[in-house]
């Protein structure tokens, strides 16, 4: 049985059923939900992802050793911030101006989107990760640890502890943890950069995270 066995994830779209997938098949407890009631969403998960339990957003986090961040990212204020306060949560949303529009706090090259997710989330610990890969290849590409070719996950983030957390999660979901450094440092992950959509092993992901030093 993982440590830290039960997630919340907010999003319950593409990405968000993947990893609900991913961590029941791994074993771990999930309470999934979309932006409303969990009426709106009990069907779906209950077909795409039976045993997870579809509920609402501050229901979902009031339950979790860990909180994963999988909806839009221009989203963001709606999360309930306050009831985040103490978590370990993992921003796995990008950028993306088709969704989020072109006019947008985000397009600052200069600070990296979980920066401000952090800001907003006060009393929360943000890590970023499970934000480049694409959520088909989360799907096809998670295998048990050891397995030659076996696909990486980066994570950034600034507390050690919280960052081996993660990486004990991304294992656990089929892929070979690389912690690239602080959260600041996730912007390699963003859209525009080499990382987005990387689906490649820990060495290549590790060589083209050291391209991109600053
Ligand atoms: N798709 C990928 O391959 C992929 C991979 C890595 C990262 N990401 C990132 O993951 C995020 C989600 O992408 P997606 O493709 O899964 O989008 P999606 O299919 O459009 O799903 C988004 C989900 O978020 C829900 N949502 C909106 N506001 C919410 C809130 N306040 N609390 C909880 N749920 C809320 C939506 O619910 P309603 O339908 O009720 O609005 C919907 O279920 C994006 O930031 C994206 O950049 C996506």
């Amino acid at each position: 049985m993982p440590a830290n066995k039960t997630l919340a994830i907010l999003g319950a779209g593409k990405l968000g059923v993947v990893l609900t997938q991913l961590a029941l098949r791994a074993g771990y407890d999930v309470y999934i939900a979309g932006s409303g009631s969990a009426d709106k969403i009990a069907l779906s998960i209950q077909v795409l992802t039976p045993g997870a339990i579809a509920t609402t957003a501050e229901d979902a986090v009031a339950h979790a050793d860990i909180v994963i961040l999988a909806l839009p990212l221009g989203k963001y204020r709606t999360i309930p911030a306050d009831k985040l306060r103490g978590k370990l949560v993992i921003d796995a949303m990008n950028y993306w101006w088709e969704v989020d529009g072109r006019e947008s706090e985000f397009a600052d090259p200069m600070t990296s989107s979980s920066e401000i997710v952090q800001d907003y989330l006060v009393g929360a610990r943000v890590v970023k990760a499970l934000s480049h890969m694409g959520y088909h290849h989360l799907l096809d590409e998670s295998r048990p640890a050891g397995t030659p070719g076996r696909k990486a996950i980066a994570i950034a983030g600034d507390n050690d502890t919280d960052n081996q957390t993660v990486a004990a999660l991304v294992n656990n979901l089929g892929f070979d943890p690389v912690i690239i450094g602080p959260l600041a440092r996730g912007k390699i992950l963003e859209p525009g950069h080499e990382l987005f959509g990387a689906h490649v092993d820990k060495k290549s992901l590790l060589t083209i995270a050291a391209k991109n030093e600053d």
